[in-house]
């Protein structure tokens, strides 16, 4: 099978496909980085706190995609957000991803210990500068946050990665980064597979001749301005995930989605870490 040609979003000089692939979970994995890489995926989001790091720079090795052919995104963690540890955090995911440079760096949430963010800016700004990344941008950041990183960062953001599925409303925080010139990356973008079980996108998914997958990603797609990273250790559903650019949903259908959206719909929330949400 060729593999699958997937748009790109642009924001601030990045050009990021915008279906990428998850990576967290996933342990030992190169052999299924290598395979997504072989279906077509040309995103692939990990991070130092997932530990799949290394298996994600074996992946890209084992697959011979060339290197520049693939946006990688990688994360630092909440405990490395002083100047220092933010550098060491960094050179150490390259030295375990294997490459010199990643295409995206993200600080993977806020500080839990008062580091001034004009540090971690720095910090993110200066990894860019430094040659280490290509691309800037924060994950699980509020509007509040985010405006003032924009404000710190000699360096553009050009990323704001955050939850988003069809059980959790985030209008406020799309629209802000549309405002912003921001791309919406959307992780968990199957609630963690809580969808699979949601008789309205059955319904849809029925009607079109599509998965529950194929409908919640296009949902997300057509949005516009988001890229979804679902993670599968499945091939059959990593290939499904990426049948999404030839038909589309109806407003009815869209509208029919976004109605699924419910207060307790939020799945990572973790205590003492995240923010005060949107
Ligand atoms: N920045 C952050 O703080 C943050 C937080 C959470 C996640 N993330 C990123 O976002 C990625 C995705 O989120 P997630 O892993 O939490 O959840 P997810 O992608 O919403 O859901 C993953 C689940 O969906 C299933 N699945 C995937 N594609 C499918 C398909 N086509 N048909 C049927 N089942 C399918 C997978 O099972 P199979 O393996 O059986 O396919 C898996 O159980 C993560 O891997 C990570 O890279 C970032």
């Amino acid at each position: 099978m060729d593999p699958v040609s997937i748009p790109k979003l642009f924001a601030q000089g990045a050009d990021i496909p915008v279906i990428g692939f998850g990576s967290s979970q996933l342990g030992d994995c190169a052999e299924i980085v290598a395979r997504a890489l072989e279906l077509g995926y040309r995103h692939i989001d990990t991070a130092w706190k997932y530990g799949t790091e290394e298996g994600v720079g074996k992946g890209l090795q084992l697959s011979g995609v060339p290197r520049k052919d693939v946006f990688l995104t990688t994360k630092v963690s909440h405990e490395y957000l002083r100047a220092d540890d933010f550098a060491r955090s960094v050179d150490q995911s390259l030295e375990r991803l294997r490459v010199d440079c990643v295409d995206l760096l993200l600080v993977h949430w806020p500080s839990v210990d008062n580091v001034p963010l004009a540090e971690t800016m720095g910090a993110l700004a200066k990894a860019k500068r430094d040659g280490k990344t290509r691309h800037v941008g924060v994950a699980n950041f509020n509007i509040a946050m985010v405006e003032e990183s924009m404000r710190l960062c000699p360096e553009p953001l050009c990323v704001l990665q955050a939850e988003y599925h069809p059980y959790l409303r985030q209008t406020k925080v799309l629209n802000f980064c549309r405002r912003a010139g921001l791309i919406f990356m959307a992780y968990c973008p199957l609630g963690r597979g809580r969808v699979f079980q949601d008789p309205v996108l059955a319904g849809i998914a029925k009607k079109r001749g599509k998965t529950i997958a194929q409908i919640a990603l296009r949902w997300l797609v057509q949005q516009g301005n988001i890229a979804p990273i679902p993670r599968s250790s499945n091939p059959k559903h990593m290939a499904e995930s990426l049948q999404i650019f030839d038909f589309s949903l109806t407003e009815e259908e869209m509208n029919r989605i976004h109605a699924l959206a419910r207060p307790d719909g939020r799945i990572a929330n973790p205590k003492g870490r995240a923010p005060a949400w949107d």
